[in-house]
């Protein structure tokens, strides 16, 4: 497990008043391929856990067993014809599968819910960077998500070139369907998660990610530090 070093919760926190910030939240980590957001998913995870929270912890697309069928099948390369729609509903399907399944009950049992992506990663990949309209996905998402929308979506920006040095020297096996696109459509992509940060800041929080893990994870919990002292509430579910 990942030991947050002593200071990360400043003295006049009480980790009473953490645990009660975080029951019952649906947090998002997104971003570009190769931000990093999985290393900072395990430790923020872990560091609520050691907090005493109770964690349900998803993945887009996948999370369950139909979710995880229909991940092979978006991430396969041999399905290089899939059209943007289909991909787009696909990954909807996946989701709506997942937040009946995981989401839903677990924030209803008053737990933290992090995932993994969610429809931000639709708006940037399908939308800002496949072209799709944005109120056609959200159209969707609608249908998909109901009234379970995330309190916030963290956003792990890094510049197209370091994150491609990262999955390079993440020495990962071949890349997936996604990853192979190039590096125009990367760039499309950090832009699209971008404007969403742009036009939404009360939900949306943007952590530069470029630095190393210890930086931005001291970065991460100082922004949960500050929703927390500015008594931004989940809403009522
Ligand atoms: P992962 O590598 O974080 O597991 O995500 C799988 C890939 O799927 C990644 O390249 C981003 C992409 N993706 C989309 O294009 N749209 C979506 O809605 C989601 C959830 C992921």
């Amino acid at each position: 497990m990942f030991e947050p070093p002593n200071d990360t919760i400043p003295p006049e926190t009480s980790i009473e008043a953490m645990r009660a910030f975080l029951a019952g939240r649906f947090v998002v980590f997104d971003g570009p391929d190769g931000c990093g957001k999985s290393t900072q998913f395990r430790r923020f995870a872990d560091w609520a856990a050691a907090q005493g929270v109770v964690v349900t912890e998803v993945r887009e697309p996948g999370g369950t067993s139909i979710g995880e069928q229909i991940r092979s099948v978006l991430l396969d390369p041999r399905n290089d014809a899939m059209t943007v729609r289909a991909e787009m509903l696909l990954y909807m399907a996946s989701r709506a599968q997942l937040l009946e399944e995981r989401i839903r009950p677990a924030l209803l049992r008053g737990e933290l819910v992090l995932a993994d992506r969610f429809v931000s990663s639709t708006l940037a990949y399908q939308g800002t960077a496949g072209g799709m309209l944005r109120d056609e996905i959200m159209d969707v998402a609608r249908v998909a998500v109901g009234d379970m929308w995330p309190d916030e979506i963290v956003i792990f920006d890094v510049d197209t070139e370091t994150a491609w040095k990262r999955m390079a020297a993440s020495g990962r096996a071949a890349p997936d369907r996604m990853e192979q696109k190039d590096a125009a459509f990367h760039q499309r992509v950090r832009e699209g998660y971008l404007q969403q940060c742009r036009e939404d800041p009360a939900r949306y929080v943007t952590i530069d990610a470029s630095r190393n893990p210890e930086t931005v994870f001291a970065r991460l919990v100082e922004a949960f530090m500050a929703r927390m002292k500015a008594g931004i509430r989940p809403r009522t579910r």
